[in-house]
């Protein structure tokens, strides 16, 4: 099968599309026939080498971290799932790198999958999975409520868009920041303050808000925006010392855990047409298509998804 693969850490000129084996399936897992992938900021963050005390892989790796197809094959444990069922997922790379999704097929775990809502295209569900995972995850975490006020930072972002909708469906005041073009996108999806990050901190004009989900690392600003007892999630860096004794607020960092039960809360959303998809850019899969993804996203100015057509 046709695979996207590295074989060593480096800029993106180490991805290449080549032919490799067709994974096996376990008890458990599913055989998807890949429709479409999406980048994600930790993709190229991984191609560069940044992530391998968190993954050991053996090379070469398969990347990717999103997918959205059609079962081909069920190992013998699957219940819940059978072959022509669409799905999509955010499913594990193996320590043997394989089973990412830049590829024709990848092996993913039952658990992990959930039915594409009918009303999208396997482009847009691929958008899904781990950005929104993510955004849902982490608005639990901040324990939001109906009546209170978040800041999402980088609402044009892949977890953004997903997050600033999701609170709003949830009955929260919206706040987020983003550069002037995407004004009209974010106010589109629900938020109800926009902040252009270039011009104004957003310790300027906020004060006293209940949580912040912080994607870009501004975390002391942040963390100085919440009102006492308030909730901090950073999904882009790391604490300080100083910062994880503060006691009169909630600081955490926050990591995504990817399951079929949650991804099936926001297939509901997006079926019944809550959750809007973004799309920034689609390219082909091809070595240059691959590589092309990737430095769109490491522009650190998609606005939306950028995804990976893989097959019609
Ligand atoms: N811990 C986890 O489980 C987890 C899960 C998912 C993602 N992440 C991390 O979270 C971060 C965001 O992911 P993502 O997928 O949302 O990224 P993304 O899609 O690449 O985000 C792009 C957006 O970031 C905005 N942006 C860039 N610099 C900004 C700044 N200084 N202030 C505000 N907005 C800014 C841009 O907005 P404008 O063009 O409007 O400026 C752009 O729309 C990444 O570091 C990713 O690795 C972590």
């Amino acid at each position: 099968m046709k695979a996207a693969i590295i074989k060593k850490y480096g800029d993106v000129n180490e991805l290449e599309v080549t032919d490799i084996d067709k994974p096996a399936i376990k008890a458990d897992e599913v055989l998807v026939e890949n429709k479409s992938t999406s980048i994600n900021p930790i993709d190229y963050k991984a191609r560069q080498g940044l992530l391998q005390s968190m993954f050991p892989w053996q090379f070469p790796v398969v990347l990717g971290w999103d997918l959205a197809g059609k079962i081909v094959a069920t190992g013998d444990q699957v219940i819940d799932f059978k072959v022509g069922d669409e799905v999509f997922a955010r499913p594990d790379i193996d320590v043997k790198g394989i089973n990412g999704a830049y590829a024709e097929y990848t092996a993913v775990k039952a658990d992990k999958l959930a039915l594409k809502p009918e009303n999208i295209s396997f482009e847009e569900a691929a958008a899904v999975p781990l950005a929104g995972l993510t955004a849902l995850q982490m608005l639990r975490q901040l324990n939001l409520v109906a009546g209170q006020k978040i800041l999402i930072q980088a609402g044009a972002g892949g977890v953004g868009i997903y997050a600033i909708q999701l609170a709003k469906k949830m009955g929260a005041f919206v706040a987020t920041t983003a550069s002037p073009n995407n004004h009209e996108l974010v106010k589109s999806l629900g938020a109800d303050l926009v902040i252009d990050y270039h011009k104004t901190p957003i310790q300027k004009i906020l004060s006293n808000y209940d949580a912040v989900l912080d994607t870009v690392g501004d975390i002391e600003h942040g963390i100085d925006v919440l009102k006492s007892g308030g909730h901090f999630v950073t999904i882009s860096s790391t604490l300080t010392d100083a910062q994880k004794q503060i006691t009169d607020k909630h600081v955490m960092t926050g990591w995504l855990k990817p399951n079929g039960q949650d991804l099936a809360i926001l297939a509901d959303a997006i079926s019944s047409n809550q959750l809007k998809i973004v799309i920034d850019s689609v390219y082909p899969f091809t070595t240059k298509g691959i590589r092309s993804a990737h430095e769109r996203s490491e522009t650190h100015h998609s606005r939306g998804k950028v995804i990976v057509k893989i097959k019609d």
